[in-house]
Order: structure tokens, then sequence, then C-alpha cells
């Protein structure tokens, strides 16, 4: 089995490296071809990759190339994990927004827009490279805004390419942790789109136990989501939201703490990063991821008096367990569940069919087919298709140049409080991002 990482000059590359070299079984990967359009970022990587490997029997051999269709070429799967204009772009998403007094987050409100308007033609361009030389690979998308991401390449790959994200598995790990029930074990009616998804019910032996973890506020005082939503917030709710929902629900503390803070979490990471990338080394890489989840939402927590991350969530995410997870049940034909980012079908009635969703899914070697599941509550239903609005106008923006449509984009945005605030976010971002310039003229 190969499998072509794109971005395989990324930070977090190691992390689904060492997933492979955990994975033992009959028809594993064997072979792993990184691209990047950054040689010396590629070099880095594999020198960590070789230390990982070393002493580890029959491990997957690496190979590296900037050439993207020599890596596409006879790949079984892709994992797309770019990021268009690298973290100085995202500390420029970010810095942005906040001058003008807005959120500038990654994936989330202005700086999500704009990181979208940026990557959404370059992963388009990567899915017909895939259409035409590995069209039977199948395509695991990392790269954020993954669920935009994910529904641009759909158009041209159908249900060929899959995202994935580490939150809901993060919050379904906590919950039940909290329940003290197995994670593996439990069904988590979960479902919105990346990034903006909420837990409505914990099914354990089919009993919903959510209302049992909202009565106990000591439980709930030891979830990552109690802390920073507070329980009166959780229960009143009757759910528990995706964590980046914070940026919604308390959006002025958290523009407010990030204007104080001295770096955005993109400058951070680009320093932190600049410092590993200069000598590269497994220790180095070790010690900088370390540093780089104790310090996740560090904004957030601080706006909302969470406090430091509990130890038992400072290990990763476990985005690169999900995207193991997906591959092996696709080329093994093991059925499992996982909450995915796919094309909606019927699953969320208020969507259409195309609209990519997060939502479980049931896996197998047919690909990923989502769960029918409840419809949700009004106040979710509105920021769902709101989103999924501004969504849509980012894809129209970044396919025609339609300045109009880029507008449209900010300005829908429920973060957005102003046109006027909308139009001066354009102009600042084609301003920093040369990539958006053509946003100006029509
Ligand atoms: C989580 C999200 C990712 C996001 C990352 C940011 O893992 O699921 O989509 O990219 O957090 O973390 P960072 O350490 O880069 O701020
Ligand atoms: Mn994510």
């Amino acid at each position: 089995m190969r499998l072509a990482i794109l971005g395989g000059g990324g930070f977090r590359v190691p992390l689904v490296y060492g997933a492979l070299l955990g994975d033992r079984d009959e028809g594993r990967v064997t072979r792993v071809t990184l691209h990047d359009v950054d040689g010396s970022r590629l070099r880095a990587v594999a020198t960590v990759l070789a230390e990982q490997a070393a002493g580890v029997p029959d491990a997957p051999v690496v190979e590296a190339t900037t050439d993207l269709d020599e890596a596409l070429r006879g790949a079984d799967f892709v994992f797309s994990a770019i990021r268009v204009g690298g973290l100085e772009g995202r500390a420029a998403d970010e810095r942005v927004a906040l001058a003008e007094g807005v959120l500038g987050q990654e994936t989330v409100g202005a700086g999500g827009i704009a990181y979208g308007l940026r990557t959404v033609p370059v992963a388009t361009d990567i899915a017909r490279r895939v259409a035409a030389l590995a069209p039977d690979a199948w395509v695991i998308n990392f790269t954020n805004p993954a669920g935009l991401v994910t529904e641009a390449m759909s158009r041209v790959l159908g249900d060929r390419v899959v995202g994935i994200c580490d939150s809901p598995v993060g919050l379904g790990r906590r919950v039940a942790r909290a329940l003290g029930a197995d994670p593996a074990r439990v069904w988590m009616d979960y479902v919105g789109l990346n990034h903006l998804g909420w837990l409505r019910g914990v099914r354990v032996r089919g009993r919903d136990e959510l209302p049992r973890l909202l009565a106990d506020r000591e439980a709930l005082g030891s979830l990552e989501e109690g802390r920073l939503f507070g329980a009166d917030w959780l229960r009143s709710l009757g759910a528990i939201p995706n964590e980046y929902l914070h940026y919604y629900y308390f959006n002025r503390e958290t523009v407010r703490a990030y204007r104080r803070a001295e770096r955005t979490r993109g400058a951070f990471l680009r320093d932190q990063q600049a410092g590993f990338y200069a000598e590269p080394s497994l220790r180095r890489w070790r010690s900088a991821l370390a540093e780089r989840e104790a310090t996740y939402m560090a904004g957030s927590r601080e706006a909302s008096g969470a406090g430091e991350r509990a130890g038992t969530d400072l290990e990763s995410g476990g985005y690169e367990k999900v995207a193991l997870a997906l591959m092996r049940a696709v080329a093994r034909d093991e059925r499992t569940t996982l909450i995915l980012n796919v094309r909606n079908g019927t699953a969320l009635s208020v969507l259409d069919a195309d609209a990519v969703i997060e939502v479980p899914c049931l896996v197998d070697a047919s690909g990923a087919h989502p769960y029918a599941v409840d419809p949700l509550p009004g106040h979710a239903t509105g920021l769902v298709t709101a989103v999924k609005a501004v969504e849509r106008e980012v894809m129209t923006a970044a396919e025609s140049g339609s300045r109009a449509a880029a507008v449209r984009a900010f300005a829908l945005h429920p973060l957005v409080d102003s046109v006027t605030v909308a139009r001066r976010l354009l102009d600042g971002y084609t301003a920093v991002h040369p990539g958006l310039a053509h946003l100006n003229r029509k």
C-alpha cells in the first residue's frame, strides 16, 4: 500500500508516520511519499522520520519529492495536509481580523474565510491532479478549513475525498472519561459542520448518559468543555458544543483576550517551528510538540478562566489515529464508525445533498456513509446554515475571482458585524496575501 502525504514537510507528519509504524497488520502502508513545495522542510521532516524508524523492522519506506504528479502516481491513499501561505499566512489572517476588532482564527470567522479563499484554488488543483493520475485513490483531507476544503475537493472527486478532524474524537474521549466509560464503546450523537458541531447525546450500552453528565457539576468541572463554556451554559444548551463554538458563544471575551496577547497563535507557532526546522531532530520535534499541545487554545482558556489544560488532555488530539482507522477500514473492508466530513446526502435535511457536514459515518471498502441523525435544534441549524452559506460564497469567490462574493463571505459571517468591516477585511487581506490580489479587480 502506498501513501502520498501532501504537505509532507509539515510539523505534524511525524505523528502520522508514528501511527504507521505501529501498524503491523496485513495490508499496511509500506511506502510513504512525502510531497511539499519546500524542499528544505521535506528534508527536515525526513530526518525526524528516519530517527523514528530506527530499529523498527519493516518500517515503511520514505521518499520525498517536490513534484506533485510524481507523488500522486500509483498512490492508494493521499493525505492532503497543506498550509497555503504557511504559518506566516496564518499569523496574517489573525492580525488583519484582530485589527478590525473581529476574531482572527485559523478556521473560524474572518481568519477562516481568508484562509479558505487562499486554500480552495490550491486544493481544487490537487483534486484535479488526483482525478487524472490516481483516480482510484482515496483522499483524506486534513487541510483546514477542513469542511470547506473537503467540499471544494468533493466537487471534483465526489465521495473519494473524506475530511477528518481530531476535535470530535477528543470531545468523545473526554466525555467518555468523565462518564467512566470506554471511548471505543460509546455512541456519540454528534453533528454539525467541521469545528461547528454539537454532542447531543452519549449512549453507553444503549442508554443516553449525557443528562447524567450535565447534572453532575463536579464531572463537568473536570471536562475541558465544562471549564470553557461553564456548566450553566452546557445545561441551558442541553448539549456539549465543539470547543470551537467558544469563539461564537463567548466572542467578545475571546477577541479581547486575543487582542491582548503578545503574539497570535500563528505567530507563536511560526517562531517556535522556525527553531525546529533550522535544526531538526526527533528530540526537538517532541519538545516543540509538547509545548504546542500545552498551549492549545490558550487565548480561549484565558478568556473563560479555564486555567491550564488537564494533563490527560495533553496527548495530541489523535487526528493521525482517525486517519489510520479510516484508511484501514477502507483498505481492509473492516467496518467501523468514525465522525468524518462527508457529503450530507440526506443526513441533515436543512442542507442540500452536496454540503459537506461532520457526522458519524459507517466506513467500509465502499467509503464513508453518514448515519441518519436527528435534526439540530433551531439555534444550531441557524449557525450551520449561515456558515455553510459563507463557505459557498468562499467557493464562488475562489472560482470566479468575484470581489462581490468575497465581500458577501465576510459580511454574512455571524462573527463579522458590519458590511463596512467586511469590505475593509477584504482590502486588508488582499494587501497582505499576494495570492488574493485578483479579488480586488472584479
Ligand atoms: C485542532 C483542530 C485542527 C487545528 C488545530 C490547531 O487539532 O482540529 O483543525 O488545525 O487544532 O492547533 P494549533 O496547535 O495549530 O493551534
Ligand atoms: Mn480540526
